[in-house]
């Protein structure tokens, strides 16, 4: 049993769970994948950890389950609100999610936009399932609540702690389907590294314009999808897309993945302005990665849509700017 004086020292912190390979288990059965994401409870992973009772006191939320492939809108708002509603309790001194790799940095990123406290929410995720014999989840779940109740992960953000390294929802991305060390935040690096009990920072976040945004209702998110330039990218898409009465909701922005230079094709670049004048709000990004410029220009394709689709959200579009000057 927990001695109180021991409780009163340690710090509270929630573990939300959202699925994902960290939850996964082996199928055992030849004609399936190795194993399903998605399958165990927050709870169950945490008992496997036994270190972790001496270094928190933890409460435990079962947000989704799921193959993080399947994220979607809803499970974001819902997210985003139990990450709000616990971290503006007095006792709760930071969130921890559970989460898998494939779309972290997106929820990530989503987190870090919409985040209102000083208080940190640390994702975490892992490459192997939990019932492999080298599964990286516990130390990677660990990792997460270790970096969550240090203070100088006060003010950090949204940040990922996976592979002994603290990354900036802002710059991590997944770059391997396979290594371990499956996530990099490219050439800014790391905030910094876990290593046993020890933090070192290397550095702090970049700070976000026009954040904290308002959480979108589920209902309310906007239409942004993300388009690709490639040779022979004609814009077909981009019209289609565009005349389509039939979409639910409308469209309301495109992103586009342009070259490493973020250019685009000229009938790509044609169909784009036509689409600006329907109304539609175009952003551009780089298909290798983040754009060397502005704070917009810093994020992968992937992100600036969750940035162009909270900004649309919050009615906060910059009216008539073309991105084609
Ligand atoms: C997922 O993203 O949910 C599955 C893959 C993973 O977690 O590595």
């Amino acid at each position: 049993m927990d001695n109180p004086s021991k409780d009163s020292a340690r710090p509270q912190i929630v573990v939300l769970g959202t699925g994902g390979t960290i939850a996964g288990t082996a199928t055992g059965d030849p004609s399936q994948p190795g194993y399903i994401a998605g399958v165990l409870r927050v709870d169950d992973l945490l008992q496997g950890i036994p270190a972790l009772s001496r270094l928190a006191r933890i409460h435990t939320e079962q947000v989704a389950n799921l193959d993080s492939k399947d994220m979607d809108f809803s499970v974001w708002t819902h997210l985003a609100e139990r990450v709000a509603h616990w971290l503006a309790q007095p006792h709760i001194a930071a969130c921890v999610i559970s989460h898998g790799t494939d779309t972290l940095e997106e929820t990530a990123y989503f987190l870090q936009l919409v985040h209102r406290t000083n208080k940190p929410v640390v994702l975490t995720a892992a490459m192997r399932p939990a019932t492999a014999l080298d599964a990286d989840g516990p130390q990677n779940l660990l990792d997460a609540v270790r970096v969550a109740v240090k203070p100088q992960a006060l003010g950090l953000g949204a940040v990922c702690v996976l592979h002994g390294r603290v990354h900036a929802a802002r710059d991590v991305t997944k770059a391997s389907t396979h290594r371990m060390d499956a996530f990099t935040s490219g050439e800014r690096g790391p905030l910094g590294e876990i290593d046993g009990d020890s933090l070192r920072l290397w550095r702090q976040p970049a700070t976000e314009p026009g954040a904290p945004f308002a959480i979108p209702p589920a209902e309310a998110w906007p239409r942004v999808e993300i388009v690709l330039n490639h040779a022979g990218a004609d814009g077909t898409l981009v019209r289609c897309l565009v005349a389509n009465p039939a979409l639910q909701p409308p469209l309301r922005g495109l992103v586009v993945a342009g070259t490493g230079g973020g250019t685009v094709h000229q009938r790509m670049q044609a169909a784009l302005q036509w689409a600006e004048q329907q109304g539609v709000r175009v952003d551009i990004a780089s298909r290798i990665g983040p754009l060397r410029g502005g704070a917009e220009d810093g994020l992968n394709a992937v992100k600036l849509r969750v940035r162009q689709l909270l900004e649309l959200a919050s009615h906060e579009d910059t009216q008539g700017r073309s991105r084609f000057p």
